[in-house]
């Protein structure tokens, strides 16, 4: 497996991934080849977006897209997709992209990083495994 940053040439391949991933258990969204390619195209378009792929071969086995953000005295950076294909899971496959990702973070000078997950899920579990924590202050709103 190789680890190689985004670019726009591999959105085929990246949206492969995403729809086999989202695609399945246990969220089982409905993403179309157009509605992917267009998510993660404008993910990898927003202004300091960052993403590491992870490849086998030609195939892509995952993915973590995200971006960094200027606070009033520090740089943050939020997760905003993180995939691994179904068959490729539990493998180590999510822990070697995001402690890489978060290692080209920190030398960009991130000091704080977050995402949104469901609660309880097979991926807060991941995350919980790799450091991260429930964070008190803030809530979700949504205007349904
Ligand atoms: C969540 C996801 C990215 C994790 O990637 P992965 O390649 O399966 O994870 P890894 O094999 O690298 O696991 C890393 C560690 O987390 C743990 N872990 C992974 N999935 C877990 C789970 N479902 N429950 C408990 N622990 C889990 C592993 O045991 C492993 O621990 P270890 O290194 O001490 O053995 C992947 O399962 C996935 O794409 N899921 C579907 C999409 C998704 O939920 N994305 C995140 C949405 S915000």
């Amino acid at each position: 497996m190789d680890l190689r940053p985004a670019s726009p040439a591999d959105l085929p391949a990246l949206t492969d991934a995403f729809r086999a991933t989202f695609g399945a258990a246990p969220w089982n969204e409905a993403w179309t080849d157009e509605s992917a390619r267009a998510a993660l195209g404008d993910l990898l378009a927003m202004p300091r977006s960052a993403a590491l792929v992870a490849w086998d071969g030609a195939v892509c086995a995952g993915a973590v897209l995200g971006r960094d953000q200027v606070r009033d005295s520090f740089l943050s950076h939020e997760v905003q997709e993180m995939f691994v294909r179904p068959e490729r899971q539990r493998g180590g496959v999510g822990r070697a992209l995001l402690d890489a990702h978060l290692a080209a973070a920190a030398a960009r000078g991130v000091t704080n990083v977050s995402l949104l997950t469901a609660r309880e899920s097979p991926a807060e579990a991941f995350y919980s495994h790799l450091g991260f924590r429930r964070a008190g202050r803030m809530v979700l709103l949504v205007r349904p």
